[in-house]
């Protein structure tokens, strides 16, 4: 197995020195040994940490951030400026976990040059160590042209969010034959291309088993049930933290709305009445300074009478 050991840096706790970095090779090799392998979004430094530190091997910065962080109704007016800022904060949170950064709607549409330059503006400014692409076939000679400038790429087909409005709303791909021959095409196509892994989003399950078969490539399914090889989730989904019913596939895991906001409440009573500050919370003048102040206002007392 190809692992490379990590270097210590200041901060993380020596159970994760112990721990092998993750890399496309690795991942890899788990999907041939039969491993799961998880994924969650993270989109900011203490997020990052979190999710590395309890030992998920990927971090995906998805342009669900578009969403979950900065309120937007879909993912489509993210821009690589905006996904670069958090890139950058969850590289400073990520040690072990092989880092993707997901290519955002309208920066890889244009044309392969501006799709190269601002793949590699994740990799040199931001420290992502994979990109995340949407579509299959119909990507492949892109794909193939990151890859040759030393960028690993992951795929992402099946219900692909980038084209919500070609296909009129968040809908479950491949249902019918045609569907199915096509999604077949697509991880092919991406698997010839040499991607990472491809994540299949929003499929049957039946249809998500043929293809982890069919490809040497890691799966990694959002929705599309439990053959795949990995699953990855929105991180404010298994946390609550989304203001919005969950998805039929999304575990909630924790209820961080609540536990914040119970927070959030108990600091505002804390103040309104008055508990909060108390005086072990609060800095003192030290004694030699307070016997001085008092002197001086003493003074200043008695040259006012
Ligand atoms: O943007 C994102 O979070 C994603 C995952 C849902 C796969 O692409």
């Amino acid at each position: 197995m190809s692992v490379t050991p990590i270097g210590g840096r200041p901060g993380f706790s020596s159970h994760d020195e112990l721990r092998q970095k993750v890399t496309t090779a690795s991942l890899r090799e788990q999907k041939l040994r039969h491993e799961p392998i998880t994924c969650l979004t993270a989109y900011d430094y203490a997020t990052a940490r979190l999710v590395d530190e309890a030992g998920i091997e990927m971090t995906l910065v998805g342009d669900s951030l578009a969403q979950t962080i900065l309120g937007y109704d879909n993912t489509l007016s993210v821009t690589m400026d905006e996904m670069l800022h958090h890139v950058k904060a969850v590289r400073r949170g990520v040690k072990r976990a092989l880092l993707v950064a997901d290519m955002p709607y309208g920066s890889y549409h244009v044309d392969p040059e501006s799709a190269l330059s601002n793949a590699t503006r994740f990799v040199k400014e931001g420290g992502a160590e994979v990109v995340k692409i949407e579509g299959g076939e119909k990507r492949a000679d892109l794909i193939r042209r990151i890859i040759d400038a030393e960028i690993p790429v992951a795929g992402h087909i099946g219900l692909t969010p980038q084209s919500v409005n070609v296909m009129g709303g968040y809908k479950v791909q491949g249902k019918n034959l045609s569907g199915i021959e096509q999604l077949m095409r697509d991880a092919v196509a991406l698997d010839r291309a040499g991607v990472a892994c491809i994540v299949l989003e929003g499929i049957p399950r039946e249809v998500a088993a043929m293809i982890t078969a069919e490809v040497g490539t890691p799966t990694i399914g959002i929705g599309a049930g439990p053959e795949c090889d990995g699953q990855v989730l929105v991180f404010h989904d298994i946390l609550n933290l989304t203001f919005a019913p969950p998805a039929k596939f999304v575990r909630r895991y924790g209820d961080a709305a609540a536990l914040i906001g119970n927070a959030v409440r108990a600091f505002r009573a804390d103040v309104k009445s008055l508990q909060y500050p108390s005086d072990e919370e609060s800095y003192h003048l030290p004694k030699e300074t307070r016997a001085g102040l008092e002197t001086v206002l003493a003074r200043k007392r008695a040259m006012r009478r």
